[in-house]
């Protein structure tokens, strides 16, 4: 953490009360942080989840693994779906589905949901798929994605959804290490009106993974994909019942698994991040309520993230279909035919609530508020942010170009292990600042501790959680010892989140990003070992290290820096060369934005690379310390490099 993002921050004396309008009708008030820890989650466990057979413990903890609603039964798909329609609210809206070519649309209510879910669960007991089974959902933004995570969970199939971005190698590697048998695909998505051939990149996935048997095609774009005989079946094509009496909900212990979502940390293999079913659903439904406010008669909320990460399990399918929410889902870019796509689709659906991340609020800055102001926004009245800490200025812009001075903002601090969010305001309590995710959700207990480990109670250092809460992961699938050395062992007793923070005079809470090798680019974490171990993997590359800088619109960007072997020369073709191997091995979205070639990278004299030196050099900042340097004249070398290196942007 440098001292400097410290002082930008406290110069932030901005201060937003929430309006007595709003604060009238709001979900929640402020003694709701009075209510006991213990209490809050009994109630919000009994009050927003019906159970088949209701829990009696609340939690256990046994460090580091807390369980929760223990001794209940229930169904997350019945009480996303059936439950509604049950109680007569099967003609509300579940999703205004867009798609990203002009004019596709789909209006799906709950009955149409139900229905749906039916359908795609009886399909997948067609292709053997029961309680236990793993599958893997490869998909883009279509409505079949959620109806095809509803039908695994109404059976009882734990699912991993992977981003449809990534590569086929990312795809099989999820595959193998979570064990999947099954996976639900489509022909292509649409992306910046380009086909992007998902089934062909699963084929190569499935090539290495053995493990899966059978798979489902949802058709899409229409157009003409490889199907094997024998092991890929149409969708559309299964004659199979959507009467939900065919295919009743698998009554689930609360503490069985429900999904893992697959997540980067500071070694090169992604981790399995488990999440069970009733605290994961009461933990998302809770905080979905209240953060968002949510008033299901009346609002339509519209989270722009994708469903292959986790914002999208828990705030587009998860918690809104458990809250009877009606949700706009877009399949697009937002630069898709042209930049006013966002604004349009707002102005069309009436949208109340809009969460989005600070990378696209940046982008949506640099093309100008011009394209927002050419519509109607007048019915958003809340607006949240999520994903990396969103800069006074972009806090600013959001509240001035997309909420006319009237919507509150809630910035809101969560992971993908923590499964829900942890900090952020409440709409019609707090009072916010451009820039703090100002404090822990009712329920949850944050600090912040020094390098001692002593508790801070003013000042900067690492944000901690220091009790259990329901959604918070089960542990890393299949690897115990790297859950405990990963989040335990830094603190002992405490859950490390791997996030720098500053509390101030108000106990509000700053983020400061991440302290470890791990960069945040658009909002998604990548770990700089991965990138550099698909590098090395290069043929011609001997070496390389990889870090983040900063970079105005997707909060960081990746340079490299890279020893190239023996006689080859660093050319331009070179270098697209390796961004695009990058790009085939995990995903566009690992791409480096430059590449700096160097005989030699700064290393310690116990041959560690110097990270810290790499990332000032990224940077432009003066290079502080180099006495522990093997070489020290490989730095100045190193930044004449950098200087002169081609850059994306
Ligand atoms: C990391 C988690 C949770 C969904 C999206 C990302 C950063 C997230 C904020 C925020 C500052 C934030 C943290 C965190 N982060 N939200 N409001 N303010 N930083 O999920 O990929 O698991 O990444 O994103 O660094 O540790 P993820």
């Amino acid at each position: 953490m440098s001292d400097h993002t410290i002082e930008t921050l406290s110069g932030e004396d901005r201060r937003f009360p929430p309006s007595a309008a709003f604060a009238a009708q709001a979900n929640v008030h402020a003694d709701v942080y009075d209510e006991p820890f213990e209490a809050f989650w009994e109630r919000n466990g009994r009050e927003r989840v019906t159970w088949f057979e209701p829990f009696t413990e609340l939690y256990r903890w046994e460090l580091p693994y807390a369980q929760w609603y223990l001794g209940g039964k229930l169904n997350v798909a019945y009480n996303c779906v059936d439950r509604h329609v049950e109680a007569g609210r099967g003609d509300r809206v579940a999703y205004h589905w867009e798609g990203e070519p002009a004019g596709e649309a789909r209006t799906i209510t709950y009955a149409e949901l139900q229905r749906n879910v039916v359908r795609m669960a009886n399909a997948l007991k067609e292709i053997g798929v029961g309680k236990g089974t793993a599958v893997a959902i490869y998909m883009g933004m279509v409505p079949e994605l959620a109806v095809a995570m509803l039908a695994c969970t109404r059976l009882g199939a734990p699912h991993t959804v992977v981003f449809g971005g990534f590569s086929a190698d990312s795809l099989s590697d999820r595959m193998n290490n979570m064990g999947c048998e099954v996976l639900v695909t489509q022909d292509e998505a649409w992306r910046r009106g380009k086909p992007v051939p998902l089934k062909t990149v699963a084929d190569e996935a499935m090539g290495a993974a053995p493990g899966v048997r059978a798979t489902l095609v949802v058709r899409r774009t229409g157009n003409p994909v490889p199907m094997t005989e024998g092991r890929d079946r149409w969708y559309h094509e299964l004659e199979v019942s959507d009467d939900p009496a065919s295919c009743p909900c698998e009554p689930m212990d609360s503490e069985e698994l429900l999904f893992l979502m697959y997540t980067s940390g500071t070694t090169a293999s992604p981790k399995g991040i488990a999440h069970t079913t009733a605290g994961y659903l009461v933990g998302v439904a809770t905080t979905h309520s209240l953060i968002f406010d949510l008033k299901p008669e009346t609002d339509v909320y519209w989270c722009a993230a994708d469903i292959g990460w986790i914002t999208g399990h828990s705030y587009i399918v998860y918690g809104p279909l458990c809250n009877g929410a009606t949700s706009v889902m877009y399949e697009g870019t937002p630069d898709y035919p042209n930049h006013e796509r966002w604004w349009e689709i707002i102005e069309r659906y009436g949208v109340t609530i809009l969460y989005t991340a600070p990378t696209a609020i940046r982008a949506h800055m640099k093309w100008g508020h011009e394209h927002a102001e050419a519509h109607d926004l007048s019915s958003l009245r809340l607006l949240g942010s999520v994903g990396e800490p969103i800069n006074p200025e972009a806090w600013m812009w959001y509240h001035r170009h997309i909420g006319g001075e009237r919507c509150p903002i809630v910035d809101t601090w969560w992971q993908t292990e923590t499964g829900m969010v942890l900090i952020t305001p409440l709409p019609g309590v707090t009072t916010t600042k451009p820039g703090s995710a100002t404090r822990p959700f009712p329920g949850i207990e944050a600090a912040i501790l020094n390098e001692e480990g002593e508790r801070v109670e003013q000042g900067g250092g690492y944000l901690v959680l220091e009790k259990p809460w329901p959604a918070m992961t089960r542990g890393i699938y299949g690897d115990d010892a790297r859950f405990r050395e990963t989040y335990w062992s830094r603190f002992p007793g405490h859950y490390f989140a791997g996030d720098g923070a500053r509390i101030d005079a108000d106990g509000d809470f700053w983020l400061l990003g991440r302290v470890d090798d791990v960069m945040n680019v658009s909002g998604h974490r990548l770990s700089t070992i991965e990138v550099e171990s698909v590098l090395v993997d290069h043929p011609k590359v001997a070496e390389a290290a990889v870090c983040g800088r900063a970079d105005a619109t997707t909060g960081q960007a990746i340079v490299a820096y890279v020893t190239l072997k023996g006689n080859e020369g660093p050319s331009v073709e070179m270098l697209e060369e390796l961004r695009n191997h990058v790009a085939q091995k995990i995903g566009a979205i690992a791409k480096p934005a430059n590449i700096v070639f160097t005989p030699e990278l700064p290393k310690t004299r116990s041959g560690k690379i110097m990270r810290r030196l790499l990332r000032d050099v990224a940077e432009n900042r003066s290079l502080g310390d180099t006495t522990a340097l093997a070489d020290p004249s490989v730095v100045s070398e190193l930044a004449s490099r950098a200087a002169e290196a081609p850059t994306d942007d």
